[in-house]
């Protein structure tokens, strides 16, 4: 599984650091990014939360 954000509309709001620190950070222009490529196994689930709750959608998840 792969995780991307579009940094066109994260806005910064940091619920999916909250939600999944080990895979989403804060990068210098306030927007998350991916920490990890392909997302562990033991971390998906996580993410696809974090995907779910994120208020503009900016996550998106690819199965591979
Ligand atoms: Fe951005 Fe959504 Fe995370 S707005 S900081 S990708 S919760």
């Amino acid at each position: 599984m792969k995780a991307t954000v579009n940094k066109e509309t994260c806005e910064g709001c940091a619920v999916c650091i909250e939600i999944c620190p080990d895979v989403f950070e804060m990068d210098d222009a306030n927007q998350a990014s991916v920490t990890k490529e392909p997302i562990p196994v033991e971390l998906e689930e996580e993410c696809r939360d974090a995907a779910d709750q994120c208020p503009t959608e900016a996550i998106h998840i690819q199965a591979e």
